[in-house]
């Protein structure tokens, strides 16, 4: 994967998030929804893996089938709201191995302050997917793959549900290595960091906590 951004254009992902941005839909529903897209940014972030073929036997024949080559992959949540893609995405790929970082955003200033860090060995031979649904100012994303960069990981993608473009800048000058694939690219941020036109507080709609 070369582009630094990748806009999923796909009608289902698009149908999809516009239930999910309204205001009346309910949190199951909310959560249904984001299951069901994370299936399909699952596909696109993994389009471009590389491959190998493994000698097996079909009933009929041998054959050198496609597999998927390499270590298990990473995926790392951004906590909390990273959860709700994390699990979606683990449905499609089991055995992937999962770190979890927890970033809460200082109010006042919007800058990122840590509070859990739990990588996977390895991780500079597994391609790494940190997830997090909103791409908003881009701290917590940028200062997310600080520690997974520190922890040796090499081949980063960044997986989230609406990016705004700030975010997006922000994190195309701390991590230009780092492809960035969202289902939509909004507008702005207002003055209190939530993206515009955006869904509100992910977390909130999610676990249903507002
Ligand atoms: N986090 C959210 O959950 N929503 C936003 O709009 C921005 C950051």
């Amino acid at each position: 994967m070369t582009d630094h951004f990748t806009l999923v254009e796909h009608p289902l992902v698009q149908h999809k998030l516009t239930l999910m941005r309204q205001t009346g839909t309910s949190t199951s529903d909310f959560r249904k929804l984001l299951r069901e897209i994370s299936h399909l940014l699952a596909y696109e972030v993994t389009r471009h893996l590389p491959m190998t073929t493994r000698r097996i036997e079909t009933p009929l024949q041998a054959m050198d089938a496609p597999v998927i080559e390499g270590k298990k992959l990473a995926l790392v949540s951004i906590l909390r709201a990273g959860n709700g893609l994390l699990d979606g995405i683990l449905e499609l790929i089991p055995s992937a191995r999962v770190g979890f970082v927890g970033l809460y955003r200082d109010e006042a200033t919007l800058k990122p302050v840590q509070y859990y860090n739990k990588l996977p060995a390895q991780l500079g031979e597994r391609l790494t997917i940190v997830v997090d649904p909103m791409l908003a100012t881009g701290n917590s994303s940028a200062a997310a793959i600080d520690l997974v960069k520190a922890a040796g990981a090499k081949d980063i993608r960044f997986l989230c549900l609406l990016a705004a473009p700030e975010g997006l800048a922000r994190m195309r000058e701390a991590h230009p290595d780092v492809p960035v694939v969202s289902a939509a690219l909004d507008e702005r941020l207002n003055e209190k960091g939530y993206i515009v036109p955006g869904l509100g507080d992910a977390g909130d709609r999610m676990f249903g906590t507002k």
